[in-house]
């Protein structure tokens, strides 16, 4: 099965690189289209060669009334498009909804063979995992779909958040997590009215005594911070991959691309995109930058056989640091294959 699991296996000093059953599958940036909007559908043969993965949704933003035009217009897109390298992903409404039995087995019997990865919204424990791959593994017999979908499940509610380390490793078809910061802002009862990114409410104030002439500065802080590094976690502790999930405003670049950096600095792969614009960001920022793969493959090559100790450029190096400059070479290595 394909798996990104190796892709997390632990480097032990002195091992081969790791062997994939399957090639490493980059998935910077997760472009949501609407398969039942006829224009958007149209541009699909244009945009797959430029995304790393093209997703389907039926789910939220698309109105209860067009949910079966959306599955139809997925599995005509999908049937009449030749995704070349792109991987070929859905989100499937929520399981508590009318149309998720209908969506799974609609989108195995109809194109199983094409979808790599089948997107589970408000997964809030391994039962629901559990369900799914029963379910596809069903259908996958049935339909004579002989490759497995995997399956990823967006962490969106404060009982899925509660329950992470569970839905990670829920079955062999986990491909990774995404956080949805939108509904589990609402779950949580949290006070934003936003799709992913700050509050600049959410912040921290200097201590009154910290300057007595000067003002005192204010920092806006991270409100995903939390369930991003608790994600990441649970994903390396099971081998599959961490992404954050939606920026909902689209025209400020700046703040997304911060927020998608703070995403891959804490070990996510990728994030969503929505608009054209955030593909080259998504790009950009989960590509590791070519100066920090330099300096990671200069610690590596002066540390030999990656055990003991040596000074570059005044900074001290060991097993650990040989380590995490092997995760952005390895990164960078699997990215240009
Ligand atoms: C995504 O689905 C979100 O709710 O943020
Ligand atoms: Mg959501």
């Amino acid at each position: 099965m394909r798996s990104p699991k190796d892709f997390f296996r632990p480097l032990a000093v002195g091992a081969p690189a790791p062997v994939r059953e399957v090639p490493f599958r980059p998935s910077r940036m997760i472009h949501f289209f609407d398969p039942g909007n006829e224009k958007m559908a149209a541009k699909v043969p244009a945009i797959a060669p430029t995304v790393d993965v093209l997703l389907g949704n039926l789910e939220d933003a698309v109105a209860a009334d067009r949910k079966e035009a959306a599955r139809a217009g997925l599995v005509r897109t999908a049937k009449e498009t030749d995704f070349g390298d792109t991987q070929l992903w859905t989100r499937v409404n929520s399981l508590d909804s009318p149309w998720a039995l209908d969506d799974l087995i609609t989108l195995v019997t109809e194109i199983g063979d094409k979808l790599d990865v089948i997107m589970v919204p408000k997964v809030e424990g391994a039962q629901d995992i559990h369900y799914v791959d029963r379910l596809l593994a069903q259908l996958e017999a049935k339909a004579g779909v002989t490759r497995p979908i995997l399956v990823h499940a967006i962490l969106e509610t404060a009982t899925g958040v509660a329950n992470v380390e569970q839905i990670a490793g829920a079955s062999p078809r986990m491909q990774g997590i995404s956080l949805g910061p939108a509904d589990l802002a609402a779950s949580r009862r949290m006070k934003t009215t936003r799709v992913g990114g700050g509050h600049p409410g959410y912040l921290v104030r200097e201590d009154p005594h910290a300057d007595e002439v000067a003002p005192r500065a204010t920092f806006q802080q991270d409100l995903w911070h939390y369930t991003i590094a608790r994600m990441v976690d649970a994903c390396a502790a099971h081998g599959i991959l961490p992404y954050y999930g939606p920026f909902g405003d689209i025209k400020d670049t700046t703040a997304c691309e911060d927020q998608f950096r703070n995403a891959f600095l804490l070990g996510c792969v990728g994030a969503w995109s929505l608009h054209p614009v955030q593909i080259d960001i998504a790009k950009r920022v989960f590509s590791p930058a070519p100066a920090d793969v330099a300096w990671a493959r200069k610690v590596i090559a002066a540390m030999g056989d990656g055990t003991g100790a040596v000074m570059i450029d005044g900074k001290m190096q060991d097993d650990a640091t040989y380590k995490q400059c092997q995760v952005v070479a390895s990164l960078a290595d699997a990215l240009a294959a």
